[in-house]
């Protein structure tokens, strides 16, 4: 009995070194993080969940700062201040992404994807993942290391239904300033308006755009039920959103701090994906309660949509990189179980 008890302290004896030790490793440091959304947004819960998971594993020697609803500019800005390690994690739309990382175009792509599950397993693919951040942090100097999923991009305008093609003629939308949306919109007969995100409610309100085309959850985060009175699911780009962080600094970091980075971006996209489908559900009947008429495209008028948008590919499949990520995701997605 006294030898059990011996060997149980030296247990609890080298477990506590073992635990000082570890949280010794981690210097005393500050990590800026922002998003240009709102704290209740799937970017504020990540974004703050991956301070409480940092701060607490660190034991305290790590603070993670986070700013959000835009106070550190819009998204496009968080991008080169990133680069520039101003700031050292962000969260974004991947289309915001594809002016300083035009690789991050492939998942732009529209018709890519026809399910969620789909964009799970590709951005579940490490050989897609790694050469896809790889490509996108020597473009930009921001590194991908996670990735939300939201849901799909659904078309939103203050003057009619949309139901068809022709409906959508005429009409301002504003998108963001992703060559993939121009180019979508433009085949489908209308030019639409590149606008920082920043500006959207502000443009909206005041009739400078009749509308714009986003997830629902963001229609939730942003009211825009205040300023708009129809929304048209369409299925012809999800939200995804990259969480980045600068390459520079991220290189710099010790191994074990980059590997609590690693970490609670891990653990706090996968909170994201899990609670993705609920939140847009909730917002959906949200934008309902809130006087919203919602319009589903017919599939086969949608086929119209999707031929017209999968035409632009041809002019976007134009980098070796480009080439090999679009061959590789639409691998991953031949190779899922047909339902
Ligand atoms: C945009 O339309 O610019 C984005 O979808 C905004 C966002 O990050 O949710």
């Amino acid at each position: 009995m006294k030898r059990l008890s011996r060997l149980s302290l030296l247990a609890a004896l080298l477990l506590s070194v073992a635990m000082t030790a570890s949280a010794a490793t981690y210097k005393k440091q500050t990590i800026m993080a922002a998003s240009a959304n709102t704290p209740g947004s799937n970017h504020g819960v990540l974004l703050n969940r991956f301070k409480d998971i940092v701060e607490k594993e660190s034991g305290g020697a790590i603070t993670v700062k986070v700013y959000l609803g835009g106070t550190m500019g819009d998204e496009t800005a968080n991008v080169k201040q990133i680069r520039n390690a101003e700031l050292h994690i962000a969260t974004l739309f991947a289309g915001n992404l594809t002016p300083s990382a035009p690789t991050a175009n492939v998942l732009c792509l529209p018709y890519l994807f026809t399910s969620m599950d789909e964009a799970y397993a590709v951005l579940s693919d490490k050989a897609f993942t790694t050469a896809l951040a790889d490509q996108v942090a020597k473009e930009s100097g921001a590194r991908p290391l996670g990735w939300m999923i939201g849901g799909w991009r659904s078309i939103t305008n203050s003057k009619k239904p949309i139901n068809k093609l022709e409906d959508l003629q005429g009409l301002k939308i504003r998108v963001s300033p992703t060559a993939m949306q121009l180019a979508a919109f433009r085949a489908w007969g209308i030019e639409p308006h590149p606008m920082a995100w920043s500006e959207v409610f502000n443009a909206l309100q005041q009739g400078v755009v009749d509308g714009q085309e986003n997830m629902y959850v963001t229609n939730r985060d942003n009211k825009f039920w205040e300023v708009q009175k129809y929304m048209t699911e369409i299925h012809y780009m999800l939200w995804i959103g990259p969480v980045i962080v600068s390459d520079a600094w991220y290189r710099k970091l010790d191994a074990d701090t980059r590997a609590l980075v690693d970490k609670a971006v891990e653990t706090a996209q996968k909170e994201e994906w899990a609670a993705a489908e609920k939140e847009q559900s909730d917002s959906k009947k949200l934008s309902i309660e809130n006087g919203m008429q919602i319009t589903i495209i017919d599939p086969a008028e949608e086929v119209r949509w999707q031929e017209k948008a999968r035409g632009v590919w041809k002019d976007f499949l134009n980098t070796p990189e480009m080439k090999s990520l679009t061959d590789k995701a639409l691998a991953v997605i031949a190779a899922m179980p047909k339902k």
